[in-house]
């Protein structure tokens, strides 16, 4: 199956690993739209299978036009010369059980991989779900794009029955 759906159950509170020169910021105004827009295209683009182009009217219609949508779910990474080179988004899958917040949007730019950028931006977004009492992160990924798949493992993530 391509579609993977994977999650991690949080024991504990999660700890946030800084990393140095990073700032981390929710969604501010508009000016963010442009910019998130261009990270996501960025750091897809390489992607087999490839994932299609976002837009600003996408970002609107497909992220802030959800019923779950907060500017506090928007997660934003800025280096030192305030370039926008990371984001993930919390939103919050609907299942029998009740909702499950799931990671979802993941990016980080190519120049600026293996800094440790996901792995803090992750941590946040586990700590917001823990602060609302979620115990369980879920998300879903393509079994191929391989350097997803490596960071997941490598943050504690496992292939979850689907059940969403
Ligand atoms: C996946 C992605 C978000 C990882 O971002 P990142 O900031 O480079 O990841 P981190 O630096 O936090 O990596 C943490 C750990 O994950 C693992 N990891 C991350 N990228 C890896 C890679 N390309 N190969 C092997 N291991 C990797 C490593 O264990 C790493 O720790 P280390 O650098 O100390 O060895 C980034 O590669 C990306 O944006 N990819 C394209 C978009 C994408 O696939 N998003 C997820 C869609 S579901």
């Amino acid at each position: 199956m391509l579609v993977q759906q994977l999650s991690r159950v949080l024991s504990e509170a999660p700890t946030i690993l800084p990393c140095v020169g990073i700032n981390v910021r929710h969604y501010k105004d508009d000016g963010d739209v442009e910019r998130w827009v261009e990270l996501i295209n960025l750091a897809f683009r390489n992607g087999k299978p490839a994932m299609r182009c976002w837009t600003e009217p996408d970002f609107r219609q497909r992220i802030m036009a959800h019923p779950d949508w907060t500017p506090w779910n928007l997660f934003l990474a800025h280096n030192k010369h305030h370039q926008l080179v990371g984001s993930v988004s919390l939103v919050f899958r609907q299942s029998p059980d009740g909702p499950h917040p799931a990671l979802h949007l993941l990016a980080v730019r190519p120049d600026a991989r293996r800094l440790g950028i996901a792995r803090m931006l992750v941590a946040m977004l586990e700590s917001a779900a823990w602060q609302r009492g979620y115990r369980e992160i879920v998300l879903e990924t393509h079994a191929g794009w391989k350097e997803a798949a490596q960071f997941y493992a490598a943050v504690g993530y496992q292939l979850r029955a689907p059940t969403m």
